[in-house]
């Protein structure tokens, strides 16, 4: 063969290759509204970033005549490339060959990708669209999984690692996006679930579609296993690459910073209204939000998922944020199982990543219930307290409105190691709430008085006393619990100043093997 032979036969090799399954499965692909594993990493990297590993790997499975039917790249396309310049590894499984199905050279390629992600300090980002293991290989696939598994534990908390399931998710497969930090579903065309429909239907005898089982609404309102539901896969793409930019490369490293022409001290006058005179009346917690942030700019995590704590990445004069703020308007922004679980994942996440939090808080208390305490709200709630106890990244806090009781000490207080806190003139800091405080402190007089009007009178006196007293920041602004009452429309500059204060800030937990935190 000629030299030049030689060239045409590496060139068309790696035509065959980028064919996949062939054509036929290439069309069905895209009339299922899906895109293939190749032109999903296309348009994820920057233009004429992506350097393909292993082309040329084919599985290895004699069973079942499977050494008939071979693909060059087998199941997976995987590589590096840059999004905004900065280095990701990626894999992307090819539903055109054998269903996207994990054989054991599938895995061995998605564990170069992670090993070598790991080395480079370079976050990773896995297209999942799969039967799952791959039916002739066995025992095989399923060793192929837990060594992906393994690969995920061990690098989290030091790379990023984002799932985004773009297809069929099933079987012990969904565990690896479990392992990850954050899942993406593509709405209609993407499921994940333990066990289908079919087995479902033969074990508990439940009539339930694969919608329901394991869809992108079903994970992204109930169970929280997604934290993002996009209408396709375009917007997907797009909102991965955005999320990145708020995130470091590695654990070693700090956020990227994006310079901002937004003025640090702009007032915002409208936070002097925001509170109604009426404490029963909610208001919308992301309009401080996107008041007080750099360009109005919140990337929202886990948005329809227990809405009563809103969660995302925003920025400060630049500088990378995680933002917590209890949210009034879904049950008076209360903490419950899911929020706590909500929260403490968020926290843990920007606190494995050197990304500061802020947290805004407006707050009654923990959610009472039989339902709550049976699901163990305890641990739950616990989970969220660990979360900030531990965090040891810089800690800003604005006390809004609300703050009572245990959710006084989680929600970032200054005995959790909060850095900064303060407090809006509209704060109320105490054990419990005005009605509860009178039923149990003038309980007896109350009962003692006959007459259901003055009873009526009597206790709403004593409310406006407790009210009067307690409902306030100043108390636990003269033991220094906070650090100042400030006003709301000076928000944004007092944040940013508290964020720049904290820049070199450094505290370090005890050594220890790992923690034990409640689960
Ligand atoms: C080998 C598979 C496969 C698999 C699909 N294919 N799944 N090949 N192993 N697991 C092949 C099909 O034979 C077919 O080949 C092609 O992929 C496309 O599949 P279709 O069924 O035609 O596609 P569709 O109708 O879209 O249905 C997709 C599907 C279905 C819902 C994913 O294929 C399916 O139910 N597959 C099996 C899912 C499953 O039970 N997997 C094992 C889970 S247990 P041709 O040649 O026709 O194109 C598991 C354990 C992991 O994963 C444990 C880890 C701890």
């Amino acid at each position: 063969m000629t030299m030049q032979e030689k060239i045409n036969e590496l060139l068309k090799l790696r035509e065959t290759a980028r064919l996949g399954g062939g054509e036929k499965r290439i069309e069905k692909q895209h009339a299922q509204g899906k895109f293939t594993a190749r032109e999903r990493i296309l348009m994820f990297l920057d233009e004429g970033s992506f350097e393909e590993f292993d082309m040329f790997v084919t599985h290895r499975c004699t069973n079942f005549g499977m050494e008939k039917e071979k693909y060059l790249s087998d199941g997976v396309v995987t590589g590096y490339g840059t999004v905004e310049g900065r280095l990701v590894f990626v894999y992307s499984q090819d539903f055109t060959v054998f269903g996207g199905s994990l054989s054991e050279t599938v895995s061995n390629k998605i564990c170069k990708v992670l090993d070598q992600a790991m080395k480079m300090g370079a976050p990773v980002i896995g297209f999942n669209d799969s039967g799952g293991a791959r039916i002739q290989e066995g025992v095989n696939s399923l060793a192929g999984y837990s060594e992906i598994f393994q690969r995920n534990i061990l690098a989290s908390g030091v790379i990023p690692q984002i799932s985004a399931i773009f297809g069929p998710c099933a079987g012990g497969a969904v565990y690896s996006p479990a392992l990850t930090d954050f899942i993406m579903m593509v709405k209609n065309t993407s499921y994940m679930f333990v066990t289908g429909p079919k087995v479902v239907k033969t074990v508990t005898n439940e009539d339930v579609t694969v919608e329901e089982l394991g869809g992108a609404m079903m994970h992204s309102t109930k169970s929280g296993v997604a934290h993002f539901a996009v209408d396709n896969e375009e917007i997907g793409i797009a909102q991965i690459r955005k999320l990145l930019s708020y995130v470091p490369s590695n654990n070693m490293e700090e956020p990227p910073f994006k310079a901002t022409g937004d003025p640090i001290n702009r007032l915002e006058d409208a936070l002097n209204q925001i509170i109604p005179d009426n404490p029963n009346k909610p208001y919308d917690v992301k309009d401080v939000i996107l008041s007080i942030v750099d360009d109005g700019d919140f990337f929202e995590i886990h948005e329809n998922y227990a809405k009563n704590i809103m969660v995302g990445f925003a920025r400060f004069n630049g500088m990378s944020v995680g933002i917590v703020a209890n949210q009034p308007k879904y049950l008076a922004g209360v903490l419950d199982i899911n929020s706590s679980r909500k929260g403490a994942r968020f926290i843990r996440f920007c606190d494995a990543f050197n990304i500061p939090l802020v947290t805004l808080v407006d707050v009654p208390g923990f959610l009472p219930g039989t339902q709550q305490e049976y699901g163990a709200l305890i641990l739950h709630g616990a989970k969220l307290m660990y979360a900030y106890g531990e965090a040891t990244v810089p800690k800003v806090t604005v006390i809004l409105r609300k703050n009572y009781g245990g959710a006084y000490c989680v929600m970032s207080s200054k005995h959790l190691r909060g850095d900064i806190n303060y407090a809006w003139p509209t704060a109320e800091i105490a054990v419990m709430g005005e009605k509860g405080a009178v039923e149990i402190l003038s309980g007896r007089e109350i009962s003692a008085i006959e007459d259901k009007e003055q009873r009526a009178e009597f206790i709403a006196e004593k409310e406006e006393e407790y009210r009067k007293a307690f409902a306030n920041p100043y108390i636990a602004a003269r033991y220094g619990y906070i650090d100042d009452v400030i006003e709301p429309r000076n928000t944004r500059f007092r944040v940013i100043r508290a964020l720049e204060s904290l820049r070199n800030k450094r505290l370090e937990n005890p050594a220890k093997k790992h923690d034990n935190l409640p689960l």
